[in-house]
């Protein structure tokens, strides 16, 4: 499949469509279409979506759609509620939507709800124990402090929520997170604990990942020689895992695992069990809260027709910015400190799932496929990177995430920030209004006609807007599922296998293949093999 996706007609079309409106200014849409927000926003949940700002009109969206439609979309979306085995290198499912799903949901025909709620309950329950203080260490002492131990999916997504519903957090518990392997981060988290009321949450889906192992056992060995015994283990350490031998290998009996089940991709699992931090945090009610905000953006994935459908326009519009105006990144700016670590969790869920160029029959994809998604927290970024997005040369989709929250004179500077940024890049400023700005401030002409280029900014930056009530464990639900079907709607598009990802496996590989002795192992390119040598030399070696 080089170039099959460019030779449908559908894609061909598309093309055609942007030589035609891609030279089209968004202040001429607007101006054209009085009624532009009406006809392209709309809403899922909570959730509102204003696709207005982007650059599209009626007739973009219908190719789109015809795409989608020959990309068979529908089938795919039934495909993965109906728990097959989508995951085709892996030969796995991928049924995240099952974790926070009320009905019945089964893979290969075995029914798997019952027992995601059974799960469900089980870690809710210990969340809830914490919470009351009545689970306490090996020498009798309540459990204070929760330290998740984990990497990638097994941590960015309840650190992210934990951030986000920080203030649904209890108070009497301190939950942190640490994903590194260098040593600092958990040496910072070590320093201000108090091993008899720590307890360690070791999540890793595979249990084999470096970083979380070497950090495990450190942190048993900082536990076992504080709480004199290795037998304290046990009550100080519970895992979330696939692989349960291995957790029992370690020292935790079954009755402190938790399973992640194989159809659960590490990066779609904060529904899992890989939530317990979280809901140590938050507590049950507030996490169930979470599963059904997600639950509301299933059912109206799985039950909205595209034309409507809030996640499916989300993705098409993605693909006409990235493979036919040319975009390679994906700035999402959420207006919010508390979701600060939300553009690093989507960079997991966005590029570790469709950063790829084969597709899942194994054929090149021949179209580019995930942006780079980066972004951080406004207004902050307004005062650091927002100029690129002014005048500079590249065109860059953003995602504003906009909470309305309660109002008051912080809060409105905050969104209307949000507004104003969305609509100065889209409106730009032309020649004639820098000119007229100058003049206005009594500048002398020389210096007007000097200073004009310098104010000129092309505007035309495409955007979509997301606003909320507030940020709750429910609207969180919803945003977090909201990109997850984005990235799987697009995943389908591209005919890509969004639920692995073989490619970090060879850094991985050659990690364990670098080792720091005396004499570089043979096989290592000049340069890794220097800096082995220099990197010794500065230790001393
Ligand atoms: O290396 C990438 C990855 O496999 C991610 O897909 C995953 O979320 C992360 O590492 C952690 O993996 P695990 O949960 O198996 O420790």
């Amino acid at each position: 499949m080089n170039d099959a996706l460019q030779r449908l007609p559908q894609w061909q079309a598309l093309a055609a469509h942007r030589d035609r409106v891609a030279p089209r200014h968004l202040r001429e849409l607007f101006a054209e279409d009085p009624r532009r927000f009406d006809r392209f926003s709309l809403s899922a949940g909570d959730l509102l979506a204003d696709f207005s700002k982007q650059r599209i009109d009626a007739h973009t969206v219908a190719l789109l759609l015809d795409l989608a439609a020959a990309r068979s979309l529908g089938d795919c979306i039934q495909r993965m509620a109906a728990g097959s085995r989508i995951n085709v290198t892996e030969g796995r499912a991928a049924l995240h939507i099952a974790l926070r799903a009320e009905t019945r949901y089964c893979v290969d025909g075995a029914e798997v709800t019952s027992g995601v709620h059974a799960n469900l309950d089980r870690f809710l329950r210990l969340a809830e124990q914490i919470r009351a203080g009545t689970t306490t260490g090996a020498s009798g002492r309540t459990i204070r402090q929760v330290v998740n131990l984990g990497i990638g999916g097994s941590d960015l997504g309840p650190r992210m929520a934990t951030r986000a519903l920080a203030r649904f957090a209890d108070p009497r518990i301190a939950v942190d997170y640490v994903a590194n392997v260098d040593p600092a981060e958990l040496g910072s988290v070590l320093a201000r604990a108090e091993p008899a009321e720590t307890l360690f949450i070791l999540s890793s889906k595979s249990f084999t990942t470096v970083e979380t192992l070497t950090n495990a056992r450190t942190a048993r060995a900082w536990l076992a020689a504080r709480l004199g015994s290795e037998r304290a283990i046990a009550a100080h350490f519970v895992a979330v895992t696939n692989n349960l031998a291995a957790a029992a290998r370690f020292g935790i009996p079954a009755t402190g695992c938790f399973e992640l089940p194989e159809w659960v991709g590490g990066r779609y699992s904060m529904w899992s069990a890989i939530g317990l931090p979280l809901a140590c945090s938050i507590g049950a009610a507030n996490f169930r809260a979470l599963l059904a905000g997600a639950r509301a953006i299933d059912e109206h994935v799985l039950a909205t027709p595209a034309e409507r459908n809030v996640p499916v326009l989300m993705a098409l519009i993605g693909i006409w910015n990235i493979d036919f105006l040319g975009a390679a990144s994906l700035a999402v700016l959420p207006y919010s400190h508390a979701l600060g670590e939300l553009p690093d969790y989507l960079q997991q869920l966005d590029m570790e799932s469709n950063g790829k160029r084969v597709g899942a029959d194994g054929h090149p994809i021949g179209v580019d496929t995930a942006p780079i998604v980066w972004g951080g927290a406004g207004t902050v970024g307004q005062h650091a990177f927002h100029q690129l997005f002014y005048q500079g040369t590249r065109l860059t989709p953003i995602d504003f995430v906009v909470p309305a929250g309660r109002g008051g004179e912080a809060q409105d500077a905050l969104v209307t920030a949000a507004f104003a940024q969305s609509a100065a890049l889209m409106l730009g400023r032309t020649a004639e209004e820098a000119r007229a700005e100058l003049c206005a401030r009594k500048i002398p002409s020389e210096e007007v006609e000097r200073l004009t280029p310098h104010l000129v900014c092309p505007g035309n930056q495409p955007s979509t807007t997301l606003l909320f009530p507030e940020l709750t464990p429910s609207t969180l639900g919803q945003l977090i599922a909201l990109y997850e079907h984005k990235v799987f709607v697009q995943g389908c598009i591209w005919g890509i296998n969004s639920f692995d990802q073989y490619g970090v496996e060879l850094g991985k590989h050659m990690a364990s293949s670098i080792g720091l002795a005396e004499t570089p192992a043979p096989q290592l390119d000049s340069s890794t093999a220097g800096l082995t040598q220099a990197l010794r030399r500065m230790r001393g070696g």
